[in-house]
Order: C-alpha cells, then sequence, then structure tokens
C-alpha cells in the first residue's frame, strides 16, 4: 500500500517516536524531540556508527570535544568568512528566501550553488520565478545570511564575549588532531571520529527532521599522507556503502551516489561525493563523503602559529596529512531508516497494519512479552524478566491478542511471545516473527538461544 509522510509523521508522534518540540507551549518551528523510542534507535544508531567507525576500526580513534570552541576557529576554517546563504525577501508579502533554492525547486537541474550572487538575481528576473506564498515575481537583492549561531560567554556582552555555537563537529577534530595523535602514538594513515550536535540558522529549516536548525552529526577526519598511492576517498566510499547496506540494512532502491561537479564543491573541498536518499519529497543529501585536503590543518597551522605536521617515520620527511571526511546527520538518518521501515500492509479481508520494518540492529526492543490470560500473568513477567538480563525486551498484558500484536508491529518488535496455558503444561511458547507474521512453537528453555541467533 502506498505511504504518505504526513501519516508517518503522525504515527511516529503517536508510538513516542518523535514528538513536536515545546509543544505544549504551541510548539517551537522546526524543533523536534525524541521521544522514549526514538531515543532509543537514536541510541542504537551511534552506537553501531561509532563501533564501525571508530571501536572496531583498528585504524581509528574517537574524540568528544567541546560545542563552544574559541571563536578564532571559525575565522580560520572560513566559517565567519563564508558561511551564510543567500537570501532575498519577496517585495510584495515580505517572505524571505534562499535565492538558490527558490532557482533549484524553479529547475532541478539547474545547480544554482555554482552561481555567483549576481547571476543568481538575474535567473530569477529572467524566469520570472514567482514567490511560492503570494505568486509575486518581485524580489530584493540577495544579502548574505550568516548561519552560525552567536551568542556572548560571560557576563559582557560585547564583540570580545562573541563566541558561536559549532556548525559542524569536524572542526573540534581538527584542532586536536596533534594532541590525539601525540597520545595515542597514532601513525598515518588514522581517523578520528565524533558523534555530537551542532547548530545552524537554516533559513528554510524543514521537511519534518530533515534540515533542523540543532541536529547531531557522526563525522570522521580521516589523515592519511597524500602520496601513499591509495584512494581513500573511493575507499571511504566503499566503506560508508557497506555500512548502510549490512549494518543499518539500507534497500538499494534507496539510495544513490552522486558526485559533486566541480563548480558545486565546497571551498575546502576537491572532491566530493554525496549519498542520496529517496526521502518522500524525493532525492536528498544524506551522507557527503568530501577530500579536504590539508585545508583545514594548513590554515589552522597558519593562524594559532602551532606547527601541525606529522614525521613519516618511514622517509623522516614532514608532512601536512590530508582529509577525507564521511560527514552523516543523525536525525537525517533517523527520517531515512524511518521511511524506509514503515510499511502500510493489506492483510486478508478490510484488515491492515502499520509496521516499522527497521533493521534489528536499530530497534526499540527486540522481543516483547505477553501473557495470553489475566491468570498466566506472573509466569509471562518471570519469563519477561529473565529475557530483560540479556535482551532489549518490553511486557504486554492488556488488550486482546490481536491488538497487543499490532502495537508490537507499530512500533517494530521483531517476536513477539505470547504465554497460554498450554505453556503451564509442555514448558513451550509461542513466537511470532515481525516481517512474516509466522508463528513457531519453541521450548521456554530454548528462547534465549533462539534470539542469540536473531541478533
Ligand atoms: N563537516 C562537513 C559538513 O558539515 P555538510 O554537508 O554541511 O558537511 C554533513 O553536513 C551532513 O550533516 C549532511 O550530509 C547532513 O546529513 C547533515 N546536516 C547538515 N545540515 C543539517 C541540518 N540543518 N539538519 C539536519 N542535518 C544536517
Amino acid at each position: 500500500m502506498t505511504k504518505n509522510m504526513e501519516e508517518m509523521i503522525n504515527h511516529l508522534k503517536a508510538q513516542g517516536f518523535v514528538f513536536q518540540g515545546s509543544e505544549i507551549y504551541g510548539g517551537l518551528a522546526n524543533s523536534w524531540d525524541y521521544g522514549p523510542l526514538g531515543a532509543e534507535v537514536k541510541a542504537k544508531l551511534k552506537a553501531e556508527w561509532w563501533n564501525y567507525f571508530v571501536k572496531k576500526n583498528p585504524m581509528n580513534i574517537g574524540l568528544d570535544s567541546s560545542i563552544i570552541l574559541n571563536p578564532k576557529v571559525w575565522k580560520a576554517s572560513g566559517h565567519i568568512d563564508g558561511f551564510n546563504d543567500p537570501l532575498i525577501d519577496c517585495k510584495k508579502c515580505g517572505s524571505r528566501w534562499r535565492a538558490d533554492k527558490l532557482i533549484e525547486e524553479f529547475d532541478e537541474t539547474v545547480i544554482a550553488g555554482a552561481m555567483t550572487d549576481l547571476e543568481m538575481e538575474a535567473y530569477i528576473k529572467e524566469h520570472q520565478i514567482k514567490c511560492a506564498k503570494c505568486g509575486e515575481s518581485n524580489f530584493t537583492n540577495i544579502r548574505k545570511f550568516a548561519l552560525m549561531f552567536k551568542t556572548n560567554q560571560g557576563v559582557l556582552e560585547d564583540e570580545s564575549s562573541t563566541v558561536f555555537l559549532r556548525p559542524e563537529t569536524a572542526q573540534g577534530i581538527f584542532i586536536n588532531f596533534k594532541n590525539s595523535q601525540r597520545a595515542l602514538r597514532k601513525k598515518l594513515p588514522f581517523g578520528i571520529g565524533q558523534i555530537g550536535k551542532s547548530f545552524r540558522n537554516e533559513i528554510t529549516p524543514g521537511n519534518f527532521i530533515f534540515r533542523t536548525r540543532e541536529f547531531e552529526q557522526m563525522e570522521l577526519e580521516f589523515f592519511y599522507n597524500p602520496n601513499d598511492g591509495e584512494n581513500w576517498f573511493e575507499y571511504w566510499i566503499d566503506k560508508v556503502e557497506t555500512f548502510l547496506t549490512h549494518k543499518l540494512y539500507m534497500n538499494k532502491e534507496y539510495y544513490r551516489i552522486r558526485k559533486h561537479e566541480a563548480d558545486e564543491l565546497a571551498h575546502y573541498s576537491t572532491q566530493t561525493s554525496d549519498i542520496e536518499f529517496k526521502f518522500p519529497f524525493g532525492w536528498g543529501e544524506l551522507w557527503g563523503i568530501a577530500d579536504r585536503g590539508n585545508f583545514d590543518l594548513n590554515a589552522h597551522q597558519a593562524a594559532s602559529g602551532e606547527e601541525l605536521t606529522y614525521l613519516d617515520p618511514q622517509t623522516n620527511q614532514k608532512v601536512l596529512p590530508h582529509v577525507i571526511e564521511p560527514s552523516v546527520g543523525v536525525e537525517r538518518m533517523m527520517l531515512a531508516i524511518m521511511w524506509q521501515a514503515y510499511t502500510v500492509e493489506q492483510l486478508e479481508g478490510d484488515n491492515s497494519r502499520i509496521v516499522m520494518k527497521l533493521p534489528y540492529t536499530l530497534v526499540p526492543y527486540h522481543v516483547a512479552v505477553m501473557p495470553l490470560q489475566k491468570q498466566l500473568n506472573e509466569p509471562a513477567k518471570q519469563l519477561f524478566e529473565k529475557l530483560l538480563e540479556t535482551f532489549d525486551a518490553t511486557y504486554d498484558e492488556t488488550g486482546n491478542v490481536g491488538k497487543r500484536y499490532r502495537r508490537q508491529d507499530a512500533i517494530g518488535t521483531p517476536f513477539v511471545i505470547t504465554y497460554d496455558f498450554d505453556s503451564l503444561e509442555d514448558h513451550k511458547v509461542t513466537i511470532r516473527e515481525r516481517d512474516s507474521m509466522l508463528q513457531e512453537r519453541i521450548e521456554i528453555s530454548k528462547i534465549e538461544e533462539y534470539l542469540k541467533q536473531k541478533f
């Protein structure tokens, strides 16, 4: 059956995955809170990423840097001067737009990011692009809008106390490159991974959790000697794809890899490929893999006066490492995962069910235990408590069995165990699998083994 994003958003709210931010006060535009089950999925997603890119990868190490850094970091990285969006206002209704997005929505074959401001203004005029709110085609000139959130540190509110909330976690890694390399005695090539909040005062947030002003990033900065003859860019694209297909079970029909045109590249990048996902509103960037060269280390070395080179023990030569950066947003990945998982299925007769076909690696609960009748609550609870020691388990004793199955389908629980009257005699229970709805009868003493094989 077909599915749509509004219905999925309602479902995610009703089931405790994602709530509107500050809802009891009428909400806060484009802010979202993760409910009890959404928080579980998010935590598991981050753990999968951390395991794959940091803990289980012998080349890499992890880091947890501050959100507020010395403002000189953002000057050196180019964010203070260059991290802004081209903004225009409709002269009739006063609504505000990103000029590049207006153009790309008008003609999706055009890459507006590659145009100058003057070119964008001319394009909008020439094609008489209309304001999506009032229909007029009469805009102001483009103004630059800084995307970094500004605040003040300490009691004084003047220029000297201005600080920024980080718009990417990456710079926290670059400024700790030397500390980390020395402390862990790392040899090139090696990567430093980090998961953490980033903030951008986006002009056009939206599409649910796709683009928000507060979000989390999972970034790896992989440092290597440019003379080592390896193609680390392709290597990391491959690794990212394997992570998507083997850890998150992303279906190949939902994503594609797109290499950036030379004129669309960010100022720090010599080549970039995006993993794009087929979101309900169209293809969009999910994960960027950028070749940053030595742009960042070079900039920080020049601005701080600290030497950030690496002494190659083999050649005894100093080298400023180059960097490959795979960078992905946690919430954007959540949207992709939720959209792929959200399934509306027609059953026999007029019945239908909503199933969250989440990968087993990310489900809030592995297993649910339910007693068939009240008299069976006690032994069923005992089984639940036993399973809780090893698995993420939940217990449900309210409503009829059919309803309870639907409830577990709706949150993606892969296995539901029903304890019935026969269980008291034959010491077996019925276990039902989420996607196939197939049921089998299993000895209680063998359940843990059975589940261990599945997860
Ligand atoms: N350090 C590189 C960097 O930040 P980016 O392409 O601006 O590159 C990387 O961001 C990823 O972060 C994106 O692919 C996306 O998944 C996520 N992301 C960026 N801006 C976001 C926003 N406003 N809301 C949610 N996710 C965002």
